[in-house]
């Protein structure tokens, strides 16, 4: 999302300006063109030096220095910018751009831009709180600025409260939305199924599967940047929820089934890339299973299969993704759910094949559908296969 997309890095003077470094070198790990403006009182906290360094691009730290190209330099970097972030915001900068104020290089570039420009505020509580800035802060969304909202905490002036600058993550996934400008899931509401489920024997014990959650969380996040509602019903996991995304954390497959089943009416599309355990212990002991002579026998029941069931109930217009994990005969297995469980599409990955299925980062991944007919993807990040497999559900979409 951020690959040679031109984003420029307002710095303002905060203790939190040391942390625009580090948003500088996420940007360019990422392959943005990252472009530093700094205010005069940010240069009392960092360097200008060391922005140059991350950014590998000259720093602005003055409106009337001589120019370093021909073009009046606010007004081409305010033209080539696809973003604004200016992070850290003090109330100073926020109160200036809710006033149309331009004195000195950031301002003056902020009012010349058609770009979105995102405030990420960071400033002692009763700063934040003040009315003053809180008008200035919902004017300026009036406006059509963006905000992300400062953390609580305790804060660098020995206070406690709202005016730490929003963690680094949350401000990416803020900025990235806003690079998507085109927003082809806008009024949809999509629900996706993400991670492992966990069955408990007793209360110390479980069984589970080696599902990371990256797939579905990777498919949740991109429909969230597509414009849709996302919904993402998830089993146990380490990651962190994704920003945007409605996140409702499950345990056991009957408890995702519930949740699915809650919200399922609902969805124009439901991506179920969870891992769920088709089998769960009989009974579930109230006590710690002690080691006894000789084996010990675990029965199973069946679990609800929440996809045939999904199948079963599906709508007119609904269309419904599932996941083929397979470790053998793959696409003859995937072609069979497809059609069993009354599926649009499944996505079979190939569990033996390094770099796909559980865990990985990347995927490798084929499409099959109920007249037989497949697409086959090469090596992919699981952020790549999610974007082919939410385009091919929007393609389905548009010929309706
Ligand atoms: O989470 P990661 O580490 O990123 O790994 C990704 C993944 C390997 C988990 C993912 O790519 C994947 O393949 N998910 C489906 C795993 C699976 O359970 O496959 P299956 O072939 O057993 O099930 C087929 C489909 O039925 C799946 O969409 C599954 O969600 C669904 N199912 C299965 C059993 C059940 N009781 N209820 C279901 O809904």
């Amino acid at each position: 999302m951020f690959k040679e997309k031109t984003i420029v890095v307002g710095v303002t003077g905060s203790i939190a300006a040391y942390k625009a470094a580090e948003l500088v070198s996420q940007l360019k790990k990422k392959d943005a063109n990252v472009h530093c403006v700094m205010t005069k009182a940010a240069q009392a906290f960092l360097t200008a030096l060391t922005l140059r360094t991350l950014s590998q691009n000259p720093v602005v730290t003055e409106l009337l220095a001589e120019p370093q190209r021909w073009e009046v330099e606010h007004v081409g970097l305010a033209t080539a910018a696809d973003l604004f972030i200016v992070a850290p915001a003090t109330a100073n900068i926020l109160a200036k751009v809710c006033h149309g104020i331009a004195d000195d290089f950031l301002t003056t570039a902020i009012l010349a831009t058609k770009a979105p420009v995102l405030f990420a505020p960071a400033m002692n509580v009763c700063m934040y709180e003040n009315p003053v800035t809180q008008q200035n802060l919902a004017r300026l969304k009036e406006l059509g600025y963006f905000l992300v909202e400062p953390e609580e905490g305790d804060l660098a002036c020995g206070s406690q409260g709202k005016g730490r600058l929003a963690k680094l993550e949350h401000i990416l996934a803020r900025a990235e939305e806003l690079l998507v400008r085109d927003k082809p899931l806008q009024g949809k509401k999509v629900l996706v199924t993400a991670g492992p489920t966990r069955e408990s024997l007793d209360p110390v014990r479980f069984l589970s599967n080696r599902s990371s959650g990256k797939m579905g969380y990777a498919l949740a996040r991109q429909a969230h940047l597509w414009g849709a509602e996302a919904i993402l019903v998830s089993g146990p996991t380490d990651l962190a929820p994704c920003p945007g995304v409605h996140c409702i954390p499950v345990e056991t497959a009957e408890e995702m089934y519930q949740e699915v089943m809650k919200h399922a009416a609902d969805c124009r599309i439901i991506i179920k890339a969870a891992a769920v355990a088709d089998y769960r212990p009989k009974e579930r002991k109230e006590e710690k299973i002690k080691k006894q002579a000789g084996e010990l026998v675990l029965e199973l029941s069946r679990n609800p299969d929440i996809l045939a069931e999904l199948g079963r109930r599906k709508q007119k217009g609904q269309i419904l993704v599932g996941f083929a994990a397979e470790t053998e005969k793959v696409l003859d297995h995937a072609a069979e759910k497809v059609r069993q469980k009354q599926l649009d599409f499944i996505v079979a990955n190939d569990l033996t094949k390094e770099g796909a299925g559980f865990a990985a980062d990347t995927n490798i991944v084929t499409f099959v559908f109920p007249d037989g007919s497949r697409k086959d993807f090469a090596k992919m990040s699981k952020d790549e296969v999610a974007k082919a497999i939410l385009e091919e559900i929007v393609m389905r979409m548009d010929k309706e």
